[in-house]
Protein backbone atom coordinates (compact mmCIF):
# COMPACT_ATOMS: atom_id res chain seq x y z
CA UNK A 1 0.00 0.00 0.00
CA UNK A 2 0.91 3.67 -0.63
CA UNK A 3 1.29 5.97 2.33
CA UNK A 4 1.80 9.72 2.53
CA UNK A 5 4.86 9.30 5.10
CA UNK A 6 5.02 13.80 5.35
CA UNK A 7 3.73 17.19 4.13
CA UNK A 8 6.25 19.88 3.55
CA UNK A 9 4.68 23.65 2.67
CA UNK A 10 6.69 26.09 0.52
CA UNK A 11 6.84 29.31 -0.32
CA UNK A 12 7.39 29.92 -4.49
CA UNK A 13 9.41 33.28 -5.07
CA UNK A 14 10.03 33.26 -8.15
CA UNK A 15 13.37 35.92 -7.65
CA UNK A 16 14.62 32.98 -5.73
CA UNK A 17 14.59 30.49 -8.47
CA UNK A 18 16.16 33.62 -10.03
CA UNK A 19 18.82 34.14 -7.72
CA UNK A 20 19.56 30.24 -7.57
CA UNK A 21 19.66 30.59 -11.75
CA UNK A 22 22.29 33.22 -11.86
CA UNK A 23 24.55 31.87 -8.67
CA UNK A 24 23.52 34.64 -6.30
CA UNK A 25 23.10 32.05 -3.36
CA UNK A 26 26.41 33.44 -1.57
CA UNK A 27 24.87 36.56 -1.44
CA UNK A 28 23.88 37.82 2.17
CA UNK A 29 20.59 38.95 0.85
CA UNK A 30 19.72 35.52 -0.27
CA UNK A 31 22.13 33.13 1.76
CA UNK A 32 19.82 34.42 4.82
CA UNK A 33 16.64 33.01 2.55
CA UNK A 34 18.30 29.53 1.45
CA UNK A 35 20.42 28.97 4.42
CA UNK A 36 16.68 28.47 6.10
CA UNK A 37 16.33 25.25 3.52
CA UNK A 38 19.71 23.57 4.41
CA UNK A 39 18.34 21.46 7.34
CA UNK A 40 15.44 20.53 5.36
CA UNK A 41 17.27 19.67 1.96
CA UNK A 42 19.15 17.08 4.63
CA UNK A 43 15.32 15.81 6.14
CA UNK A 44 14.83 15.19 2.08
CA UNK A 45 17.79 13.50 1.29
CA UNK A 46 17.24 11.26 4.26
CA UNK A 47 13.58 10.76 3.76
CA UNK A 48 13.88 9.66 0.38
CA UNK A 49 10.08 9.78 -0.89
CA UNK A 50 9.70 7.07 -3.79
CA UNK A 51 6.95 10.46 -5.44
CA UNK A 52 6.01 13.49 -4.80
CA UNK A 53 2.88 15.11 -4.65
CA UNK A 54 3.72 19.03 -5.48
CA UNK A 55 0.64 20.99 -4.76
CA UNK A 56 0.88 24.33 -6.28
CA UNK A 57 -0.30 27.15 -8.93
CA UNK A 58 0.18 27.51 -12.56
CA UNK A 59 0.99 31.69 -13.33
CA UNK A 60 -0.33 32.01 -16.27
CA UNK A 61 2.31 29.59 -18.11
CA UNK A 62 0.35 26.43 -18.85
CA UNK A 63 -3.27 27.71 -18.56
CA UNK A 64 -4.54 31.35 -19.10
CA UNK A 65 -7.80 32.83 -19.32
CA UNK A 66 -8.37 30.63 -21.92
CA UNK A 67 -8.77 27.88 -19.48
CA UNK A 68 -9.13 27.82 -16.12
CA UNK A 69 -9.29 24.29 -14.06
CA UNK A 70 -9.71 24.85 -10.91
CA UNK A 71 -7.68 21.29 -9.49
CA UNK A 72 -5.36 20.10 -12.42
CA UNK A 73 -3.75 16.67 -12.09
CA UNK A 74 -0.58 16.23 -14.19
CA UNK A 75 -0.70 12.66 -15.41
CA UNK A 76 1.81 12.76 -17.89
CA UNK A 77 5.20 11.17 -17.89
CA UNK A 78 7.68 14.23 -17.92
CA UNK A 79 6.89 17.88 -17.49
CA UNK A 80 9.25 20.50 -18.97
CA UNK A 81 9.77 23.78 -17.02
CA UNK A 82 8.03 26.27 -18.61
CA UNK A 83 9.21 29.67 -20.51
CA UNK A 84 8.36 32.95 -18.07
CA UNK A 85 9.88 35.33 -20.09
CA UNK A 86 13.74 34.71 -19.49
CA UNK A 87 13.64 30.99 -21.58
CA UNK A 88 13.10 28.09 -19.37
CA UNK A 89 14.55 27.90 -15.84
CA UNK A 90 18.11 25.56 -16.12
CA UNK A 91 16.42 22.51 -13.95
CA UNK A 92 15.93 19.27 -14.86
CA UNK A 93 12.54 18.43 -16.74
CA UNK A 94 10.18 17.08 -14.05
CA UNK A 95 9.64 13.31 -14.55
CA UNK A 96 5.77 12.29 -13.72
CA UNK A 97 4.40 8.96 -12.39
CA UNK A 98 1.61 8.03 -14.84
CA UNK A 99 0.45 5.56 -13.46
CA UNK A 100 -0.22 6.84 -9.95
CA UNK A 101 -1.20 10.20 -11.05
CA UNK A 102 -4.04 8.04 -13.25
CA UNK A 103 -5.14 6.07 -9.75
CA UNK A 104 -5.58 9.39 -7.68
CA UNK A 105 -7.49 11.00 -10.99
CA UNK A 106 -9.81 7.82 -10.65
CA UNK A 107 -10.43 7.65 -6.78
CA UNK A 108 -10.72 11.28 -6.46
CA UNK A 109 -13.20 11.48 -9.11
CA UNK A 110 -15.29 8.37 -8.27
CA UNK A 111 -15.03 10.40 -4.57
CA UNK A 112 -16.65 13.21 -5.87
CA UNK A 113 -14.15 15.82 -6.38
CA UNK A 114 -13.69 17.17 -10.03
CA UNK A 115 -10.29 17.62 -11.27
CA UNK A 116 -9.32 17.94 -14.66
CA UNK A 117 -6.89 15.66 -15.82
CA UNK A 118 -4.13 16.67 -17.63
CA UNK A 119 -1.84 14.75 -20.07
CA UNK A 120 0.82 18.02 -21.05
CA UNK A 121 1.52 20.78 -19.09
CA UNK A 122 4.67 22.48 -19.03
CA UNK A 123 5.45 24.09 -15.26
CA UNK A 124 6.59 27.20 -13.89
CA UNK A 125 8.24 28.91 -10.63
CA UNK A 126 5.62 27.46 -9.02
CA UNK A 127 6.83 24.39 -8.91
CA UNK A 128 10.42 24.68 -9.43
CA UNK A 129 11.46 26.82 -6.98
CA UNK A 130 9.92 24.56 -4.10
CA UNK A 131 11.68 21.76 -5.56
CA UNK A 132 15.21 23.46 -5.64
CA UNK A 133 14.37 24.68 -2.18
CA UNK A 134 13.97 20.70 -0.70
CA UNK A 135 16.20 18.98 -3.79
CA UNK A 136 18.94 21.74 -4.58
CA UNK A 137 19.83 22.31 -8.18
CA UNK A 138 19.88 18.77 -9.54
CA UNK A 139 22.24 18.70 -12.54
CA UNK A 140 20.17 15.73 -14.39
CA UNK A 141 17.57 14.94 -13.00
CA UNK A 142 15.41 15.35 -9.82
CA UNK A 143 15.61 12.49 -7.04
CA UNK A 144 12.14 10.95 -7.69
CA UNK A 145 8.95 11.03 -10.14
CA UNK A 146 6.33 14.26 -9.61
CA UNK A 147 2.88 14.33 -9.70
CA UNK A 148 2.16 17.73 -10.02
CA UNK A 149 -1.56 19.15 -8.61
CA UNK A 150 -2.12 22.58 -10.47
CA UNK A 151 -4.58 24.74 -8.50
CA UNK A 152 -6.34 27.86 -9.62
CA UNK A 153 -5.57 30.77 -6.90
CA UNK A 154 -4.80 33.49 -9.76
CA UNK A 155 -8.71 34.21 -11.25
CA UNK A 156 -11.80 34.25 -8.83
CA UNK A 157 -12.69 32.20 -7.80
CA UNK A 158 -10.12 30.52 -6.32
CA UNK A 159 -11.64 27.28 -4.28
CA UNK A 160 -12.69 28.00 -0.49
CA UNK A 161 -10.19 26.23 1.77
CA UNK A 162 -12.30 23.51 3.41
CA UNK A 163 -12.62 22.55 -0.34
CA UNK A 164 -8.58 22.24 -0.30
CA UNK A 165 -8.65 20.18 3.14
CA UNK A 166 -10.97 17.82 1.96
CA UNK A 167 -9.68 17.26 -1.30
CA UNK A 168 -6.18 16.47 0.49
CA UNK A 169 -8.37 13.73 2.30
CA UNK A 170 -9.51 12.51 -0.97
CA UNK A 171 -5.84 12.29 -2.05
CA UNK A 172 -4.92 10.43 1.16
CA UNK A 173 -7.87 7.84 0.62
CA UNK A 174 -6.34 7.34 -2.99
CA UNK A 175 -2.75 7.24 -2.47
CA UNK A 176 -4.00 4.50 0.19
CA UNK A 177 -5.70 2.23 -2.34
CA UNK A 178 -2.53 2.29 -4.47
CA UNK A 179 -1.44 -1.20 -4.24
CA UNK A 180 2.47 -0.69 -4.77
CA UNK A 181 4.78 0.19 -1.35
CA UNK A 182 5.21 3.60 -2.00
CA UNK A 183 6.06 6.30 0.71
CA UNK A 184 5.06 9.49 -0.87
CA UNK A 185 5.53 13.27 0.40
CA UNK A 186 2.98 15.92 0.06
CA UNK A 187 3.74 19.35 -0.85
CA UNK A 188 1.69 22.47 -0.48
CA UNK A 189 3.15 25.95 -1.86
CA UNK A 190 3.03 29.64 -2.35
CA UNK A 191 2.33 32.18 -0.12
CA UNK A 192 2.66 32.87 2.33
CA UNK A 193 1.54 36.97 2.63
CA UNK A 194 2.34 39.30 -0.51
CA UNK A 195 1.18 41.48 -3.26
CA UNK A 196 2.21 42.37 -6.26
CA UNK A 197 0.09 44.84 -7.54
CA UNK A 198 -1.47 47.82 -6.51
CA UNK A 199 -1.19 50.26 -3.55
CA UNK A 200 -0.47 48.12 -0.84
CA UNK A 201 2.26 45.99 -3.19
CA UNK A 202 4.41 45.10 -1.09
CA UNK A 203 2.01 43.97 1.89
CA UNK A 204 3.66 41.33 4.25
CA UNK A 205 2.00 40.37 7.62
CA UNK A 206 3.86 38.28 9.71
CA UNK A 207 1.93 38.33 12.35
CA UNK A 208 -0.32 36.35 10.34
CA UNK A 209 1.41 34.32 8.38
CA UNK A 210 3.08 32.69 11.78
CA UNK A 211 -0.63 32.38 12.96
CA UNK A 212 -1.44 30.63 10.05
CA UNK A 213 1.74 28.14 10.18
CA UNK A 214 0.78 27.61 13.94
CA UNK A 215 -2.71 26.39 13.34
CA UNK A 216 -1.33 24.52 10.03
CA UNK A 217 0.94 22.10 12.94
CA UNK A 218 -1.83 22.43 15.40
CA UNK A 219 -5.22 22.98 14.76
CA UNK A 220 -5.98 23.23 10.51
CA UNK A 221 -9.83 22.83 10.87
CA UNK A 222 -9.56 26.48 12.33
CA UNK A 223 -7.77 27.48 8.85
CA UNK A 224 -10.76 25.95 6.78
CA UNK A 225 -13.07 28.44 8.13
CA UNK A 226 -10.88 31.10 6.63
CA UNK A 227 -13.00 32.88 4.01
CA UNK A 228 -11.46 34.81 0.94
CA UNK A 229 -11.41 37.99 1.84
CA UNK A 230 -9.59 37.54 5.02
CA UNK A 231 -6.74 35.74 3.26
CA UNK A 232 -6.89 38.86 0.65
CA UNK A 233 -6.97 41.38 3.48
CA UNK A 234 -4.66 40.01 5.89
CA UNK A 235 -2.27 38.43 4.08
CA UNK A 236 -2.70 40.62 0.60
CA UNK A 237 -4.11 39.40 -2.90
CA UNK A 238 -1.24 36.60 -3.75
CA UNK A 239 -1.52 35.74 -0.52
CA UNK A 240 -4.66 33.55 -1.26
CA UNK A 241 -2.08 30.95 -2.62
CA UNK A 242 -2.03 29.68 0.77
CA UNK A 243 -5.14 27.59 0.48
CA UNK A 244 -3.04 25.35 -1.29
CA UNK A 245 -1.65 24.45 1.90
CA UNK A 246 -4.54 22.90 3.21
CA UNK A 247 -4.54 20.15 0.44
CA UNK A 248 -1.33 19.21 2.09
CA UNK A 249 -2.46 19.08 5.52
CA UNK A 250 -5.59 17.65 4.58
CA UNK A 251 -3.38 14.68 3.27
CA UNK A 252 -1.64 14.30 6.68
CA UNK A 253 -2.78 13.03 9.83
CA UNK A 254 -4.91 14.62 12.50
CA UNK A 255 -1.83 15.15 15.08
CA UNK A 256 1.40 15.47 13.29
CA UNK A 257 4.87 16.07 14.14
CA UNK A 258 6.47 19.77 13.09
CA UNK A 259 9.91 18.63 12.41
CA UNK A 260 11.17 21.99 11.23
CA UNK A 261 10.09 25.55 10.44
CA UNK A 262 11.50 28.18 8.65
CA UNK A 263 10.57 32.09 8.08
CA UNK A 264 11.70 35.50 7.02
CA UNK A 265 10.72 38.36 5.22
CA UNK A 266 11.73 39.34 2.65
CA UNK A 267 12.21 37.57 -0.77
CA UNK A 268 11.66 40.08 -3.41
CA UNK A 269 7.85 40.98 -2.20
CA UNK A 270 7.51 38.07 0.10
CA UNK A 271 7.55 36.45 2.93
CA UNK A 272 8.91 33.55 2.78
CA UNK A 273 7.18 30.81 4.76
CA UNK A 274 8.67 26.62 5.14
CA UNK A 275 7.32 23.80 7.42
CA UNK A 276 8.16 20.36 7.43
CA UNK A 277 5.30 18.07 8.96
CA UNK A 278 5.62 14.49 9.45
CA UNK A 279 2.93 11.63 9.90
CA UNK A 280 3.31 10.02 13.47
CA UNK A 281 2.46 6.80 11.27
CA UNK A 282 5.04 7.40 9.00
CA UNK A 283 7.42 4.80 10.33
CA UNK A 284 4.94 1.58 10.53
CA UNK A 285 5.60 -0.22 7.39
CA UNK A 286 4.09 -2.64 5.98
CA UNK A 287 0.91 -0.74 7.05
CA UNK A 288 -0.68 -1.71 10.26
CA UNK A 289 -3.72 -3.84 9.86
CA UNK A 290 -6.51 -1.42 10.94
CA UNK A 291 -5.21 0.96 7.64
CA UNK A 292 -5.15 -1.70 5.32
CA UNK A 293 -8.98 -2.26 6.00
CA UNK A 294 -9.72 0.96 5.74
CA UNK A 295 -8.01 1.37 2.56
CA UNK A 296 -9.59 -1.66 1.31
CA UNK A 297 -13.22 -0.66 2.12
CA UNK A 298 -12.23 2.45 -0.29
CA UNK A 299 -11.24 -0.10 -2.75
CA UNK A 300 -14.39 -1.73 -2.50
CA UNK A 301 -16.22 1.55 -2.63
CA UNK A 302 -14.31 2.39 -5.74
CA UNK A 303 -14.74 -0.40 -7.51
CA UNK A 304 -18.67 -0.55 -6.65
CA UNK A 305 -18.28 3.27 -8.13
CA UNK A 306 -16.79 1.77 -11.11
CA UNK A 307 -19.57 -0.46 -11.89
CA UNK A 308 -22.27 2.06 -11.52
CA UNK A 309 -20.45 4.62 -13.93
CA UNK A 310 -19.75 1.62 -16.48
CA UNK A 311 -23.29 0.81 -16.19
CA UNK A 312 -24.38 4.23 -17.06
CA UNK A 313 -21.58 4.69 -20.08
CA UNK A 314 -22.99 1.75 -21.42
CA UNK A 315 -26.83 2.61 -20.93
CA UNK A 316 -25.77 6.07 -22.80
CA UNK A 317 -24.29 4.26 -25.65
C1 LIG B 1 6.35 37.38 -6.49
C2 LIG B 1 5.80 36.38 -5.71
C3 LIG B 1 5.02 35.38 -6.29
O1 LIG B 1 4.40 34.40 -5.59
C4 LIG B 1 4.86 35.36 -7.65
O2 LIG B 1 4.20 34.31 -8.16
C5 LIG B 1 5.41 36.35 -8.44
C6 LIG B 1 6.16 37.37 -7.86
C7 LIG B 1 7.19 38.45 -5.88
O3 LIG B 1 7.36 38.45 -4.65
O4 LIG B 1 7.72 39.25 -6.59
FE1 LIG C 1 2.94 33.19 -6.91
Amino acid sequence: MAKIIAGVGSSHVPAIGAALDNGKTEEPYWKRVFSGFEKSKAWMAETKPDVAIVVYNDHASAFSMEMIPTFALGCAAEFPPADEGWGPRPVPVVKGHPALAAHIAQSVILDEFDLTIVNKMEVDHGLTVPMNLLFGQPKDHWPCPVIPLAVNVVMYPPPTGHRCYMLGKAIRRAVESYPEDLRVVIFGTGGLSHQISGPRAGLINSKWDKSFLDNLSKDPKKLTRIPHLEYMREAGAEGIEMVMWLIMRGALDDKVDEVYRFYTVPASNTAVGHIILENKSKGKRPSTAKSAAKSKAHGRRLAAARKTTHRIASKGT
